[in-house]
């Protein structure tokens, strides 16, 4: 039997999952891990967290598991986009990484904007200079943290770093390397021009490859650790959405997903490149080779379901703890029991500031509307409409750009919520699919390891092998007329709160 390995490093936690080589689940195994707020608009993690999860995961799914490590012909690796890991020149990690939806960085994105010039900008890296990434981190660290930045040998994504501590290796692979804004999205190789403009050494990077090929192998060292065998292949894997769009079989023009995890993302394949001239959503290689991607992004969609659970929702907790099951399930079921529009309430979800479609960093969330007669499942139902109507501005310009987003699949936690679902469906007036596999980025790496090891012949050819499709559900007519007539209020509303306004919300 041949087996496969994905491990997925997101912000809440490190999924290792064993597959066979149809996709099917043989063992998984999470470990969570703290992300600290320093500040207000700052997000970190420490890399040391990562790397113990990873290894306590292996290690569970290899022994729970029983089977042969010498079995697993391949392991793929996925996480969380745009975090700056920076090592010295032993290899050893110099400071915590600032994380993907870390906002302080903006008077760093405009010395990158007027050191490269905007419009150079988007047509070499696909996007404005943006917070998030990681080239604005870099610039941080030289302008707040000289001497951390002085000791600097090596930088490196999350999965990246992972990658380096399994096989010593210092490489990365063209989806997670577009969402450093040092990459040309056109050559698919480090840009000479940005590195140059932005004074940061070429040789603290690492070797791009393409998602499925090849980068390294697991060393004697770690194979003692983790029970994997040594000279296991590790491909170079992929971003988060760029793997969870191979995990639910997005491969081709025409197919599109949404993920509700802790951020949301609306993601459409694409065989050309376009770029948005306004930088609203990213434009990214993605893991097929050849291939770029769109994708809009909500910085705090379950995050702000989470963010509500843990501030508002102990008594659903409590009760969740005593039926053994998940407080979202009972938060949901609340909401369901709520009218659509939760009787004229809005939630705005910029809990961590927003990407599409207002390029906000300091923009904050709220609640408008309240009236006493609102409780709290009403409260549950407009976080989760307001994370509706976010897609929606997403989904709408990846329209407008002419992306084909009518073959939707949803997926992440939030997509397991038929509710949540619907909202979608009657959003975005299309009909929305999941897939039978709930493990989006995890598959996805398993799948573009399956074919670096040879296991099959292309990614696509991979995915219709073994992604299945499950669910269907329809928009229901009544309902999109409803939302799309709160829609634009909804988006009104942020124009109404920012900072300058009378009201205006800020950090
Ligand atoms: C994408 C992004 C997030 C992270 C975290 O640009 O920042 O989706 O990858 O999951």
């Amino acid at each position: 039997m041949a087996y496969l390995l994905g491990i997925d490093v997101g912000t809440g936690g490190t999924k290792t999952v064993l597959f066979e080589d149809t996709g099917v689940v043989i063992q998984s195994a999470g470990a969570e891990y703290p992300l600290y707020q320093p500040q207000n608009g700052w997000a970190e993690q420490q890399p040391e967290d990562w790397w113990n999860a990873v290894v306590t995961t292996i290690q569970q799914v290899i022994s729970v598991s029983g089977i042969d490590s010498d079995e697993i012909k391949g392991i793929g690796l996925s996480g969380q986009m745009h975090g700056l890991i920076m090592l010295d020149e032993h290899g050893r990690v110099l400071r915590p990484s600032i994380i993907w939806c870390d906002q302080r960085t903006a008077k760093e994105c405009e010395e990158i904007t007027a050191r490269v010039g905007a419009e150079r900008l988007i047509e070499i890296t696909g996007n404005p200079a943006l917070t998030g990434f990681t080239a604005s981190k870099i610039l941080w660290v030289r302008n707040n943290d000289p001497e951390t930045y002085s000791k600097c040998r090596h930088i490196l994504l999350p999965k990246d770093y992972i990658r380096y501590k399994l096989t010593g290796d210092f490489a990365t692979e063209v989806s997670d390397a577009s969402g450093m804004q040092l990459l040309d999205l056109k050559t698919r190789s480090w840009s000479g021009e940005i590195l140059e403009k932005l004074e940061i050494p070429s040789e603290w990077l690492g070797r791009v490859y393409e998602s499925p090929e090849i980068t390294g192998v697991i060393t004697g060292e770690i194979a003692r650790r983790t029970g994997l065998a040594a000279g296991t292949p590790v491909v170079g894997g992929a971003g988060d959405n760029a793997a969870a769009a191979v995990g639910t079989g997005v491969v081709t023009e025409g197919k599109a997903f949404t993920t509700i995890g802790t951020s949301g993302v609306v993601y459409a394949h694409i065989d050309r490149m376009i770029v948005d001239p306004k930088g609203r959503v990213h434009t990214f290689c993605c893991a097929v080779p050849g291939g770029w991607h769109l994708m809009g992004v909500t910085q705090a969609a379950g995050l702000s379901l989470k963010w509500f659970r843990d501030n508002f929702c102990k008594e659903e907790m409590d009760l969740a703890r005593q039926q053994n099951i998940d407080p979202y399930i009972i938060m949901t079921e609340e909401a369901e029991r709520m009218p659509l529009g939760a009787d004229n309430l809005y939630y705005l979800p910029y809990l961590m500031g927003e990407r599409t479609p207002h390029l906000d960093p300091d923009c904050r969330g709220a609640f408008v509307g309240l009236s006493a007669f609102h409780t709290r499942s009403h409260l549950i139902r407009a976080v989760m409409e307001g994370v509706g109507y976010s897609l929606k501005d997403c989904q709408q310009i990846l329209v407008e750009m002419g992306a084909d987003v009518d073959d939707m699949t949803v997926t992440g936690g939030g997509g397991r919520s038929s509710l949540w679902r619907q909202m979608l469906a009657d959003l975005y007036e299309c009909p929305v699919k999941t897939i039978v596999s709930q493990e989006g980025p995890a598959l996805g790496a398993a799948i573009l390891a399956a074919v670096g090891a040879g296991l099959y012949p292309s990614v696509q050819e991979a995915c219709n092998v073994i992604i299945k499709r499950d669910q269907i559900q329809m928009p229901i007519k009544e309902n999109s007329d409803r939302y799309l007539k709160n829609h634009p209020v909804f988006r009104q509303l942020y124009h109404q709160l920012r900072p300058g306004h009378p009201i205006g919300f800020s950090q």
